[in-house]
């Protein structure tokens, strides 16, 4: 099994759009950088599309974590992995043929994610986990920051945790939604290892400070309740 470690990937949600390579300095020492996309269809809201996400990957010093809730996933995807990001997650509920479109994000070089809506069950796509990188779980509906953490997303969180380490693939658990120094330490005791945290970061005097204090509880509470070993 191949170590895992806490990454803290900060939303570009919570970041001044007008100022956004100034704002992908300020957190240089993130493990990525997570991209909401919304088309106001697959959620009420709206933010960026392909040619800013690409001017991003251009300028990022950190590589790119796209988070696509946008509908006709299979059409729109593999175009996030054409543009050279690190990791394309899309929504299965969003997604006609969802080991289709891993399997093509992966042919394109990207890292293949999926993502759930908290009213999703993992258990009918737990056989598609080696065709994943990443599962996203949702932890606030999607659409909006500086939502509320919801709290009976843990046992999702802990089911898909057990799923992961019974199937030998190497897949990380994101969660995404309220994580903040608090939360954050539940979410890894369930088996989460990579966070997104938009307020929590952006809305801190010190983003580069916010990352490494959410990682260093995030890594205290993952490494304490799993059997994974850590490289961290
Ligand atoms: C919500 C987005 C999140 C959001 C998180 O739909 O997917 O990435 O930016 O923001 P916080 O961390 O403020 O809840
Ligand atoms: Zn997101």
């Amino acid at each position: 099994m191949s170590p895992l470690k806490c990454c803290i990937n900060p939303s570009i949600l919570s970041a001044d759009f007008v100022n956004l390579e100034a704002e992908l300095a300020r957190i240089a020492n993130a493990d990525a950088v997570h991209v909401d996309v919304m088309d106001n269809h697959f959620v009420p809201n709206l933010t960026i599309g392909l040619p800013v996400v690409e001017r991003l990957q251009k300028v990022s010093p950190v590589p790119l974590d796209a988070h696509l809730m946008i509908a006709d996933a299979d059409r729109w995807a593999p175009l996030y992995a054409d543009a050279g990001l690190d990791s394309v997650t899309f929504h299965v509920e969003a997604a006609n043929a969802p080991i289709k479109l891993a399997r093509e994000l992966r042919a394109r070089g990207a890292k293949a994610g999926m993502a759930l809506r908290p009213g999703t069950p993992v258990e009918p796509y737990l056989d598609l986990l080696t065709e994943l990188d990443m599962l996203l779980i949702m932890t606030v509906e999607p659409g909006f920051g500086g939502q509320s953490f919801l709290d009976v997303m843990l046992p999702k969180i802990r089911r898909a945790r057990a799923a992961v380490e019974g199937s030998g693939a190497n897949v990380a658990i994101q969660v995404d939604g309220g994580i903040t120094e608090e939360t954050i330490t539940r979410a890894a005791e369930a088996g989460a290892n990579v966070f997104v945290a938009g307020s929590a970061v952006y809305g801190k005097p010190s983003p580069e400070e916010a990352i490494e204090s959410l990682r260093a509880n995030g890594q205290l509470a993952f490494t304490g309740t799993t059997l994974i070993s850590n490289n961290a």
